[in-house]
């Protein structure tokens, strides 16, 4: 899919106030500084697009981009963010989730999860609400630039392993790096499909 255009629309705290449920849309969701917002800036071929940091818990709200006109892509606030308050922590889980749970244009969310690490609990555990819940899912794995091909394929291996305990059919993957581009074109082209459905 080739990308014409990539507006911000909005940043919203409170679900009642997103954008008509009229187009499809996408999220993105994973730990904090897992590379959710790096990697919609990657999508889009528009660097500031959405705001990226070397510190944890930069997107702290739901943010909005419409894709040609056609489509949303959303960038969320982490989750799993060590320095936030315990109340602030409960109170992002809750909008987040009651987010994906209520969102009834919400197409797929991906799940970035960092390809350098082994398989964590916090990311197995979300993974499996949305199954729970029955929200459909993939799997993005980032950062690929930073350790060896085997290496990421070795954790991607144990992660899927990992949710074969609970789903009979794992969800589609992708090895991602927002500064090579790796896998972009890949994400592109699954979100095209499901637009044409
Ligand atoms: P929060 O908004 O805090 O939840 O973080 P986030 O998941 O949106 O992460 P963000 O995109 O802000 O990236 C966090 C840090 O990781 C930044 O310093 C990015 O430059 C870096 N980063 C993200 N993706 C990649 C990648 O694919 N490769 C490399 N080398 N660095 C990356
Ligand atoms: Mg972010």
């Amino acid at each position: 899919m080739h990308i014409k255009s990539a507006e911000f629309v909005c940043s919203n705290t409170k679900i009642e106030k997103l954008p008509g449920p009229t187009l499809p849309e996408y999220a993105f969701i994973g730990r904090s500084n897992v590379g959710k917002s790096s990697l919609i800036n990657s999508l889009t071929g528009k660097k500031g697009l959405a705001k990226t940091s070397q510190k944890p818990g930069k997107t702290q709200l739901i943010n909005h981009f419409l894709i040609n006109d056609d489509w949303y892509l959303v960038d969320l606030p982490g989750y799993g963010f060590a320095q936030a308050s315990k109340k602030n922590r409960a109170e992002w889980e809750k909008f987040i989730r009651r987010y994906l749970v209520l969102r009834a244009n919400l197409q797929c969310v991906f799940v970035l999860v960092d390809s350098r690490h082994e398989p964590q609990k916090i990311d197995l555990d979300f993974c499996y609400w949305l199954g729970e819940q029955g929200i459909p899912f993939m799997i993005v794995f980032t950062k690929a630039d930073k350790q060896s091909k085997i290496k990421s394929d070795q954790n991607i291996a144990k992660f899927r392993a990992a949710l074969l305990q609970w789903f009979e059919e794992v969800p589609a993957h992708f090895l991602t790096s927002a500064e090579t581009k790796l896998g972009t074109a890949e994400i592109l082209s699954i979100i095209d499909g499901i637009n044409q459905q």
